[in-house]
């Protein structure tokens, strides 16, 4: 098998062309490198490329015929919720247009597997504590919009010339596998409130009165090696069958809160620090968690790691930089 992984210089991309290495599969990472690291590849087979550059599509499919690609895993995209909203072109551009090269390089190039990084950002608020994949999809902002269009254009170009994929909505990744591979983007929980500390101001959470057990908001954090191997688990899958075409959350199944989420990193750093309550955010669901059964049961896939893996994984990665 040789695998195109774009945005493969990525935070979860790296992971996976790390784990793709281990099992002696042949790499090709497409990458404009916008935010990812060249060091974080190793060995693998590169090529700088925007994919909504105008000419990437003829690029795309010189390379893949010359590396022989059979299979996609397609991570490249921009993923700032709040720049998607000042910025919806630019967005739509990125990821649609990109997506739109790449898909018609494997047609005209007749690499049919595809593994899609859709995000739990397709559900929107739903009303439901635990989503599963067919809960209904109404994204919020441009952002998750894009992720929906995307899963849209899989199952059109599936009815079209057959292409099979899977689509992976990841709920919140955290963690790292690797020290080197660590997130490097201030977007997320676990790595806003390591910059805090390290600023020496106090987190900040928005909203102590929602309906939940503490009050603070509740979400699935999923481990970035764990959610490395889903994609592994999603090649298989789509090595199996011809007609393979399905979406799957990637989640624990198992919420946490931010309450919990702060109190574990004081207890692994052994940093005793205050934390600044504010109002609520418009647009955060009190509780979203990922209904994983038919990840479990289709891909046999299910995640290992869990909360406290997650911080010392990710505060270790801090303390060896
Ligand atoms: N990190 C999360 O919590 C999360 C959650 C849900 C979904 N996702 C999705 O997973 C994927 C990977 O996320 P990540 O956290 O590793 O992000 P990242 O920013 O670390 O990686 C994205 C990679 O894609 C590259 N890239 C972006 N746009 C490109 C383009 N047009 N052409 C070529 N390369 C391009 C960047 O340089 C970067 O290396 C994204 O599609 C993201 O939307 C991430």
């Amino acid at each position: 098998m040789s695998v195109l992984v774009t945005g493969g210089a990525g935070y979860i991309g790296s992971h996976v062309v790390r784990l793709l290495h281990q099992r002696s599969e042949s790499v090709l990472v497409v990458d404009g490198l916008s935010s990812g690291l060249r060091e974080r590849i190793g060995s693998s087979a590169f090529l700088q490329l925007d994919l909504a550059a105008p000419g990437a599509e003829e690029t795309l499919v010189q390379a893949m015929r010359e590396h022989g690609v059979t299979s996609v895993i397609h991570f490249a995209a921009q993923k700032q919720v709040g720049v998607s909203v000042q910025e919806p072109e630019f967005y739509y551009s990125q990821n649609i247009g990109g997506m739109a090269n790449l898909l018609s390089a494997m047609r005209k190039t007749g690499v049919d597997r595809f593994v899609f990084s859709s995000s739990a950002a397709t559900y929107g608020m739903p009303d439901v504590d635990s989503v599963n994949e067919d809960s209904a999809c109404n994204p919020i902002n441009p952002y998750g919009e894009t992720k929906l269009i995307g899963e849209w254009m899989t199952a059109n170009a599936a009815r079209a010339w057959g292409l099979r994929a899977a689509n992976l909505r990841y709920f919140n990744v955290a963690g790292a596998g690797w020290p080197e591979l660590a997130d490097t983007a201030v977007m997320n929980l676990v790595p806003i409130v390591f910059a805090a500390l390290k600023a020496g101001k106090s987190p900040i959470v928005f909203g102590d009165d929602y309906p939940t057990a503490d009050g603070s908001c509740i979400r699935d954090y999923v481990h970035v090696h764990d959610l490395a191997e889903a994609h592994l688990s999603a090649l298989d899958y789509l090595e199996r069958d011809h007609r393979s075409f399905s979406t799957f959350n990637v989640g624990t199944g198992n919420g946490s809160s931010v309450f919990e989420v702060l109190t574990e990193i004081k207890r692994v750093t052994g940093i005793d620090f205050d934390i600044d309550i504010q109002k609520r955010r418009a647009g955060d669901p009190p509780s979203l968690c990922a209904d994983v059964t038919r990840i479990e049961e289709e891909l046999g896939w299910k995640a290992k790691q869990g909360l406290s893996e997650i911080i010392e994984s990710a505060w270790s990665a801090i303390t060896a930089s």
